[in-house]
């Protein structure tokens, strides 16, 4: 059965992918003044902070650092800032790396022998450790000692270093690529989730407030709306708002004005840009509805696996628009509908021989 598309708009070629979750320069230039401090102040993650608030009470009470954690979950949705802030509630500095920073012994050394006590050691995309950081960072979290060997071959001996008890907080977008023996001495192991449009709207209105930009309910919901429950979006997708709103429509930032400034950019009502529409048309017309194998998929999009598998589908999923089967990933009717994809013989939503199927279908590979 032929089925026909309304298609997606071409990307402009200087588009920036503005609903991608990883940090640009422009984001980092602002991320500072913009994080909350305390644990009070974080909007969102309802769970994690009631269980982080107890960790952080019990290990004040027993005088000891706060037990290591391990934070996973989907890019920008607020891990190093965590790490920020649990620093600060327990009284210490927190030292920032990334574990591609982490290739070479002596990196890591110099990073743990600058700790002093209740300090933080932040190690982002852990997952992707050397072996031999990791295997320096076992006795440091186990036991807060450093062995360093120092010479080679038969006169190499080993030196044990004395660590200040610290804390280190691990964050993944990938828990399954983790090893074994890191993930388990973690003593604590939290999963950040998508945010709320209502915590969205929040955190627009909060960082509206920081910028001076003035904005009302129905603005900051609309700009939630659009950024994929990710925070790192939502500010992202206000700094462009508040530019137009410059420009074109001077005044407090309301719906009309954020949803024009964001359909000129090609971020839709649900947040999907481009190259979403791209995987999902591409799923449904040329693989007829899936299920389609990833590279497969990133063959026929010219998309990388990786960022198919990290950046898009995460929230694809979430918002029950693609599914992953056995059998690989399939498009929902709801995606279908959202496309405004049409069978030749009936409108939006009928039912095709393609046979798409419904949510309630897909099963976790
Ligand atoms: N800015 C970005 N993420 C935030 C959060 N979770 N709470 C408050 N402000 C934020």
């Amino acid at each position: 059965m032929a089925i026909e598309s309304s298609r997606s708009p071409r990307q402009p070629s200087h588009a920036k992918p503005l609903v991608r979750p990883q940090v640009t320069p422009e984001d980092q230039e602002q991320r500072e003044e913009l994080r909350p401090r305390r644990l009070q102040e974080y909007i969102g993650q309802r769970d994690l902070k009631e269980t982080l608030h107890i960790a952080i009470e019990a290990a004040k009470h027993r005088r000891e650092p706060l037990e290591h954690l391990l934070l996973y979950g989907p890019p920008g949705l607020g891990k190093t800032t965590m790490a920020l802030v649990l620093a600060t509630e327990m009284g210490g500095k927190c030292h920032i790396s990334s574990a591609p920073a982490l290739e070479k012994p002596r990196d890591i050394v110099g990073l743990l022998i600058a700790l002093k006590p209740g300090d933080v050691l932040f190690i982002d995309e852990v997952h992707r450790l050397a072996r031999v950081t990791e295997e320096l960072l076992y006795p440091a979290i186990e036991d807060f000692r450093l062995d360093i060997t120092i010479g080679k071959g038969q006169g190499a001996r080993t030196r044990s270093l004395k660590l200040p008890p610290f804390t280190l907080i691990g964050a993944t977008t990938r828990m399954g690529s983790l090893s074994a023996p890191l993930r388990d001495r973690f003593g604590l192991i939290q999963h950040l989730r998508f945010y709320e449009v209502q915590e969205l709207a929040t955190i627009v209105q909060r960082t509206a407030q920081l910028l001076c930009t003035p904005i009302d309910e129905a603005g900051a919901q609309e700009i939630a709306r659009r950024s994929r429950g990710t925070p790192r979006i939502a500010n992202r997708l206000l700094r462009r708002v508040r530019d137009y709103a410059a420009v074109k429509a001077p005044g407090p930032i309301t719906a009309a004005v954020a949803a024009a400034a964001l359909e000129l950019l090609q971020v839709d009502p649900l947040g999907l840009d481009w190259t979403d529409r791209r995987l999902l048309e591409t799923i449904i017309t040329t693989f007829r509805g899936g299920p389609v194998g990833l590279e497969t998929l990133a063959a026929a999009t010219g998309e990388e696996a990786q960022t198919i598998v990290e950046v898009y589908e995460p929230y694809l999923m979430q918002i029950g628009y693609l599914g992953r089967t056995s059998r690989g990933r399939v498009a929902t009717e709801a995606a279908r509908k959202h496309l405004g994809m049409f069978t030749s013989q009936g409108g939006p939503g009928v039912v095709t021989t393609s046979g798409i199927p419904d949510k309630s279908e897909i099963r976790d590979e």
